[in-house]
């Protein structure tokens, strides 16, 4: 596996893979390395010639008052983990080499952008625009693997990529769980035990809306009112939004006749979650 810091190193690695006709996956992630991504890497191993895979903790993707300094960085067991996974190239560059000093321009996405995470986390989606648009420029892949955990971020990189016609696919990938239902997140470890265990209410709370949806419910308010009731019994999770949305647009929607996806955010203790589960009528 090649490590790679530089941009000039990556130039010149990319450039020989695409002049010999090699056909690039490419895995954008900001390290803490769990089996969500390793997912990601496999599929792209399975559909690709070579699969590269990004580190690097996008400092214009997150508030003020974030969580930027203390988002974990264990780089050893990353780059481990990669090694181990038969990945072809490892870029983990500084914040410098990204963004120096003069840096001046950045993506801006309207209407996709601007609800959920894009309400609570304002500028976010313009940074992950930002760094997704650089690193594909970068490693100039064929393909490009998120995960479904962050639907928002899927939908707006899908649009990105239409609207601004880059020369890629981009693949969702199903959400990799805990043996409870919780989705694996790299910010997982911030949780103590009790929040931990009550964070659980977040997955349960999606599939307790999708039994009341199979038993025949097509309105929104009951559906979301069951959801909050599994909420209620998880005393230290305070909801930042539930939403039933369309999957392309965004929108909300107050019935779901065919499908819809849910979104769910909230806070235990500091730590944000986000969950997500696409209903289809059977
Ligand atoms: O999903 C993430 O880990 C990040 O938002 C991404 C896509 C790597 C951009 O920094």
């Amino acid at each position: 596996m090649r490590f790679i810091t530089s941009i000039g190193d990556l130039h010149s690695v990319i450039a020989a893979l695409r002049g010999a006709g090699k056909r690039i996956g490419f895995v954008p992630t900001m390290g803490a390395l769990h089996a969500g991504h390793m997912s990601l890497v496999r599929k792209s191993k399975a559909e690709n010639d070579t699969t590269a895979v990004s580190v690097f903790v996008n400092p214009t993707q997150f508030g003020p008052e974030e969580d930027f300094e203390a988002y974990p960085r264990p780089i050893e067991n990353d780059r481990r983990l990669c090694e181990q996974a038969g990945v072809d190239i490892l870029f983990a560059p500084a914040a410098g080499e990204m963004y120096p000093g003069g840096y001046a321009t950045y993506v801006l996405q309207e209407r996709y952008t601007e609800a959920f995470e894009g309400e609570i986390r304002t500028g976010h989606f313009h940074g992950v625009c930002t760094v997704c648009c650089k690193l594909f420029n970068l490693l100039k892949p064929h393909r490009a693997y998120f995960g479904h955990k962050d639907y928002q971020q899927s939908v707006v990189i899908r649009r990105m990529v239409r609207d601004l016609n880059m020369d890629l696919e981009v693949e969702v990938c199903p959400t990799v769980r805990e043996s409870d239902g919780l989705a694996l997140s790299s910010r997982n470890v911030y949780l103590s035990p009790e929040e931990r265990s009550q964070a659980t209410a977040l997955y349960a709370a999606l599939r307790r809306a999708e039994e009341v949806f199979q038993s025949g419910e097509r309105s929104v308010a009951p559906m979301a009112d069951a959801m909050r009731k599994v909420i209620e019994r998880a005393p230290m999770a305070r909801v930042d939004y539930i939403a039933f949305v369309n999957p392309e647009t965004l929108r909300e929607v107050r019935r779901v006749e065919s499908e819809a996806v849910i979104l769910i955010a909230a806070r235990l203790g500091r730590t944000r979650l986000i969950d997500n589960l696409r209903l289809t009528a059977k």
